[in-house]
């Protein structure tokens, strides 16, 4: 059996284990990081890319920006079309400056993944049954398997930053642990293509035909999405279906100057809001979407894995910089206060802007429901002081000092 040893042992290479070990470094925390796959697999994720500016702060804190302040590009604001009309929702002018990047997570990650190999920081790539032990005692270890051999990590802490279907959630005993869950009745069918943006900023739409969204990657590289019925299969839909759909649900003016052409990637993702309580058990901290899972909707999936990180990044810092243990206890109150203002938001924008057939969890008729949503989306798109909450949420509210 070989022993490493390291003070915080990083299970995961997306973007939560690979920020975290950026940040930590910087510290001069020495971490190690276990990931199952292979780095181009990691790479080959295609996730949201709308980046609050506590996000972008903590990478250009990692050192790790220069990419995401040339490559990305600064949204000041985003529209929600709804109704037979669009809503241009002012980012910075109702926030007072604040904005947010458009910057893809696979570049986000690509930029950690270098920049981790270029300080010379190790993360075990395809390591094969990884098990978290003695949690709850001093000397906590993960053990795992790598080309063959068996390896004993022992550290002082463990960041599980794992996912959603990784083992460091299930290292909580069932009985300590309470997990929130709402499964949407439909996903979103996403489609990837080399044709320019139909817009300069994002569009959520909420159509008689159910939910779109027209985003991007860059000034040539669209991201589209499409609500579709949990039944269908990314077979059913070829790429004709999908831009003749699209033109239906996007408002009138931007359907006809829509670019179409072949899609280089396109998938069907459920949508879940997810949280697990508490996020921490013992030396054991669950970070990103080991902890929670939001849908889509509010852009709040990456946004959250790095509030994350901030608190523990903060903990871990006066730990091992200031010898101060008080503020372990502090990790999961602090990072789930803000994960909730995150599930709220991504739940209340995916009710609005979507079509509930006959499932609705709120006990009552689907038209019924759909007329509260009339209403909540009357009231906050209509008012500046609605479209205020909106872009509030949308930016971020603020990192808390742990
Ligand atoms: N051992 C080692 N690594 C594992 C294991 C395991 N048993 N199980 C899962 N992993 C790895 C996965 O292969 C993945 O690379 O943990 C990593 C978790 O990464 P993500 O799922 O991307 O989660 P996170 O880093 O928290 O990033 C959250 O990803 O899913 C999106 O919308 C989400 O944008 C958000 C971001
Ligand atoms: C994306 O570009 O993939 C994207 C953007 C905003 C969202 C969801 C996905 O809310």
């Amino acid at each position: 059996m070989n022993t490493i040893d390291t003070q915080v042992a990083i299970i995961g290479a997306g973007p939560s284990g690979l920020l975290l070990g950026q940040l930590l470094d910087k510290q001069g925390i020495s971490n190690v990081i276990l990931e199952r796959v292979t780095g181009d697999y990691v790479l080959g994720r295609i996730r949201a890319g709308i980046l609050e500016q506590g996000f972008a702060d903590l990478v250009r804190e990692a050192g790790v920006a220069e990419r995401m302040d040339t490559e990305g590009e600064i949204h000041e604001g985003v529209e929600i079309a709804a109704d037979g009309e669009r809503f241009h929702i002012d980012l910075k002018g109702l926030t007072d400056g604040d904005v947010v990047i458009c910057y893809g997570q696979t570049e986000i990650t690509r930029d950690l993944m270098d920049a981790r190999a270029e300080a010379g920081l190790k993360t075990y790539y395809e390591a094969t049954d990884v098990e978290l032990h003695n949690v709850t005692e001093e000397n906590p270890s993960v053990t795992f398997g790598y080309q063959g051999e068996q390896y004993t990590l022992n550290c002082d802490y463990i960041a599980g930053c794992d996912g959603f279907y990784g083992p460091s959630r299930q290292t909580i005993p069932a009985d300590k642990r309470t997990e929130h869950e709402r499964v949407y009745p439909f996903g979103w069918l996403g489609l990837l293509s080399d044709t320019p943006p139909v817009s300069e900023e994002l569009i959520y739409c909420k159509s008689e035909s159910g939910f779109a969204l027209a985003s991007r990657r860059s000034a040539t590289r669209s991201r589209y999405y499409l609500q579709v019925p949990l039944t269908v299969t990314v077979d059913d839909w070829s790429d004709d279906d999908f831009w003749e759909e699209l033109k239906r649900r996007l408002p009138a003016d931007a359907a006809a100057s829509l670019v179409t052409g072949p899609s280089i990637e396109k998938s069907i993702a459920p949508l879940r809001s997810f949280v697990c309580e508490p996020m921490q058990y013992g030396k054991l901290f669950l970070v990103g979407d080991a902890a929670h899972i939001v849908p889509p909707t509010g852009a709040k999936g990456l946004n959250l894995a790095a509030s994350d990180v901030a608190a523990l990044y903060q903990i871990m810092t006066r730990i091992y910089q200031e010898n101060d243990t008080d503020c372990i206890s502090r990790y999961s109150e602090v990072a789930l206060r803000r994960v909730w203002h995150g599930e709220r938001f991504s739940w209340w924008m995916s009710n609005m802007l979507h079509n509930f057939g006959d499932e609705v969890a709120t006990g009552m008729q689907s038209e019924t429901f759909a007329r509260f949503m009339d209403s909540e989306r009357d009231y906050y798109l209509r008012s500046e002081e609605g479209r205020k909450v909106i872009a509030r949420q949308y930016v971020g509210l603020p990192y808390e000092e742990v």
